[in-house]
């Protein structure tokens, strides 16, 4: 029964169990940036510093920011690409001991989370799976083969909002980073994370007239192959579908 798991795994998430971590051991402090390999092309992204900001009252924000399922064929540009990636995972401070302050909070600022890309409707840039690197504010192109689009289409129930929209965000956790502070509290942490993440992808999206959607209902066992991830040590925890408003 999927209640006595969970009771468990609560039960082992409690903080009175959760003191015997690296960090409190002073062991070596986990990279806080997945690698990629050298001499890896990048793409630079717009700086975040000359983007076009649009004022909005925050209970506007509030007010109207809602989930949005239905885009049209316009693509983003790579300033409106650029915004939303500084908005969910912008690194505005690398501090010691593996931390980063960024645009979202994280838990001890462990930023556990990597943005995988499927870029399909985004000017300049050839459609296909990329990866966000934080700390350069650059696009790691992972695949641009022909066949991508259709090959993470499984992981998605909802194929058609999939297929109209401009760019899927896929966050994955990589869970040694936030296990060398937290222990059996991370996965909490992590899917915690996650959600700031997403509402700043939802808000950051309505100020520049995208839509939004948050999806939690992926197959996680297709996404987690298809990005090549073990699903252990690495993992998708959250999507989300943008795309220009109709
Ligand atoms: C954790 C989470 C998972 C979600 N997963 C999905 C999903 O898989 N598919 C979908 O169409 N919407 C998904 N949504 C969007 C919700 O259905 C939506 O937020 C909810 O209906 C409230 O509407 P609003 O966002 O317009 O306020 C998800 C939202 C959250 C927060």
């Amino acid at each position: 029964m999927y209640k006595d798991l969970f009771n468990e795994l609560r039960e082992a998430a409690l903080v009175k169990n959760n003191l015997d971590t690296r960090k409190m051991n002073h062991e070596p402090v986990p990279i806080p940036q997945k690698p990629y390999p050298k001499g890896s092309k990048l793409i630079m992204l717009p700086e975040p510093d000359f983007l076009e900001d649009r004022e909005i009252s925050f209970l506007e924000l509030m007010e109207l920011r809602s989930t949005v399922r239905e885009y049209c064929d316009r693509p983003l540009t790579m300033k409106e690409l650029s915004f939303l990636l500084w908005c969910t995972q912008g690194v505005k401070m690398v501090l010691p001991a593996g931390t980063t302050k960024r645009t979202v909070p994280s838990a001890g600022g462990r930023n556990a989370l990597e943005t995988y890309l499927y870029i399909d409707k985004v000017e300049e840039l050839p459609p296909g799976l990329y990866r966000f690197l934080a700390f350069e504010h650059a696009l790691l192109p992972v695949d641009t083969e022909d066949g991508v689009k259709a090959r993470l289409r499984p992981g998605f129930n909802k194929m058609n909002m999939y297929d109209a929209s401009a760019v899927t965000f896929m966050w994955t956790a990589v869970l040694d980073r936030m296990d060398y502070a937290f222990g059996a509290r991370s996965l909490q942490y992590i899917f915690l994370d996650a959600g700031h993440v997403c509402q700043n992808l939802y808000l950051a999206s309505y100020t520049q007239n995208i839509g939004c959607c948050a999806v939690g209902h992926f197959n996680d066992v297709e996404l987690n192959k298809e990005l090549g991830l073990d699903g252990k040590e690495e993992f998708v925890v959250y999507a989300a579908h943008v795309g220009k408003i109709k």
